[in-house]
């Protein structure tokens, strides 16, 4: 009886998680060097890493769930809180910033009524802040799930939005 007590705490990853895990584990020297890998093969399965799942990685890799979670929290595309269907990530670094990321942001928020961190009731976007994107000379930037949207301005927000993330 304990022992079924015991297993149903321990968090365990779904099959598909473990061989996915597993197939990146192969093309590397050590387990942990997959940190990242494993995080994101997660987070696609279950929209984002909680605590338990972060901890299920972590023992599988082989590592601590701290030194996982230090790699979670520098690699802002893991979510670590329920997200939306669409995560929006609005970069806000310096050429974004100077290309008016403020006023897409207060767009954003118009249009959607949510701020940075939150999602709509309805479940559908999350706003999250993001570091440079890489595509500083096509500035303002953002991610609408995996998609990069380049040159954003009203006018591409009203279209992203009104097709519901796509
Ligand atoms: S500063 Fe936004 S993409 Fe580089």
């Amino acid at each position: 009886m304990s022992g079924q007590m015991e297993t149903t705490l321990i968090p365990v990853l779904s099959p598909e998680e473990i061989a996915e895990i597993d197939a990146e584990i192969s093309h590397v020297p050590y387990r942990s060097a997959v940190a990242i890998d494993a995080l994101k093969i997660v987070q696609a399965h279950r929209g984002w890493v909680s605590d338990e799942s972060l901890r299920a990685i972590a023992r599988h890799l082989e590592m601590s769930a701290e030194e996982l979670e230090g790699v979670a929290t520098f690699y802002n595309l893991i979510f670590r809180r329920p997200v939306g269907d669409n995560v929006i990530l609005l970069c806000n670094s310096i050429s974004c910033w100077i290309k008016g990321c403020e006023n897409l942001q207060a767009k954003i928020t118009e249009q959607l009524g949510i701020n940075l961190g939150e999602t709509t009731p309805d479940n559908q976007f999350t706003l999250l802040p993001v570091t440079c994107l890489g595509a500083c000379d096509k500035a303002p930037v953002m991610m609408v799930g995996d998609a990069l949207h380049e040159n954003v301005d009203a006018e591409t927000l009203t279209k992203l939005f009104r097709e519901g993330g796509e």
